[in-house]
């Protein structure tokens, strides 16, 4: 199995992975051969990439560390809680019943946490939550179950104890509560924001802390996420401009968390950025924008390339990339089916954590994402 851009597609290939629709019903199963008219409808459903079974990439299999069963229920369990605790504060409804609702939403929080927690903490596979199957219109949902899982693995790193864990959980899956007070045309304006609507913009984070520091069962260290993940260890974020230690540990995990999913995920009006592109803007971030030793602690966590990503190495050969190496993520192994000189060749497996002088040159963009 492999990674393409779906405009790389011809009719007839295999699709690799089944994609769902926004309810987390099957769209088209895997195994599924794309026709013309399906390529067509997937384009439509603004997907840029899918996995497809191949000659090149038989055998190839894609390790997920969050099954996307559990990732799709949590999908669903954000969407219906963000939008349970948004309407605590509308004139709708009485304040009992918004009550009952946000301690509802904030136990099935804990229960899907518990659930990603225990599948991260079993499973050694690197983060690879790239090319979605799931097709889903509001891009705040999904971005907070990424956050979630990007952080809690990130916590994890940190070696922090089981309650800070817990709680960073519960700050990632709330984070962007704020924005959901934003007018979708202007979280999904493709082009640059006017300096008004990026003040809107802003005012989610204080937003959304505004109604969860009022929330008993949330603990305020939680709230803070919501207000400081924007914020800068350079002071040059926002809403408050703090420096360095002023930002509470949680918020420096969740802003990196936040920035690497935000460019790696697709949106209707972009592709996504490759990891190893997104972890350079990281660096290229760190110890101004992010706090070093996340940046340092994050690129361990993560698949920089991913299994199924083609990739070109110094020397011109071209390979998929078959296998992480946890001692080496920057080194995967590789099956490489191109020779130097561009020309299909027998198939073989290269590890590039035994080949010094090896390393990956471009990991080609038409193939990949
Ligand atoms: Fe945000």
């Amino acid at each position: 199995m492999r990674l393409i851009t779906l405009d790389k597609c011809e009719p007839g290939i295999k699709l690799g992975k089944t994609i769902f629709n926004e309810n987390g019903n099957i769209l088209l199963a895997e195994g599924t051969e794309l026709s013309s008219g399906l390529l067509k409808q997937l384009k439509k459903y603004k997907i840029f990439t899918i996995y497809v079974e191949d000659e090149e990439s038989e055998g190839i299999e894609i390790v997920e560390a969050i099954p996307q069963e559990l990732r799709t229920e949590a999908v669903n369990v954000i969407t219906e809680g963000l939008n349970d605790i948004a309407s605590l504060s509308d004139s709708k409804g009485t304040k009992l019943r918004g009550m009952v609702r946000t301690e509802r939403a904030i136990r099935s929080f804990k229960k899907i946490f518990k659930d990603i927690l225990s599948c991260l903490s079993e499973n050694k596979a690197a983060l690879n939550l790239l090319a979605t199957t799931k097709v889903h219109d509001n891009y705040v949902y999904m971005h907070s179950v990424n956050v979630t899982i990007y952080s809690c693995q990130l916590a994890i790193a940190n070696g922090l104890p089981l309650k800070n864990i817990e709680e960073i959980g519960l700050g990632a899956m709330l984070h962007d509560l704020g924005k959901l007070y934003i007018a979708p045309e202007i979280l999904n304006k493709p082009g640059k924001l006017t300096k008004e609507e990026f003040e809107q913009v802003k005012a989610h984070s204080e937003l959304g802390f505004e109604i969860l520091r009022k929330i008993h069962e949330i603990p305020l260290t939680v709230a803070h996420c919501a207000f400081q993940h924007h914020e800068k260890i350079d002071g040059s974020g926002y809403p408050r401009g703090l420096k360095g230690d002023e930002i509470h540990k949680y918020s420096k995990i969740m802003a990196v968390a936040d920035v690497f999913d935000a460019v790696t995920s697709h949106r209707v009006y972009r592709p996504a950025m490759l990891p190893h592109t997104a972890i350079e803007l990281l660096y290229a971030g760190s110890g101004t924008h992010f706090d070093n030793r996340q940046v340092q602690l994050f690129k361990d966590c993560v698949a920089i390339y991913p299994q199924g990503v083609t990739i070109k190495l110094n020397d011109g050969r071209t390979g998929i990339v078959t296998e992480y190496n946890f001692k080496a993520v920057g080194r995967p192994i590789v099956r490489i089916i191109k020779d130097e000189n561009d020309q299909k060749i027998p198939p073989y497996e290269l590890d590039l954590s035994t080949s010094e002088n090896l390393s990956i040159g471009i990991a080609k963009a038409d193939a990949i994402l």
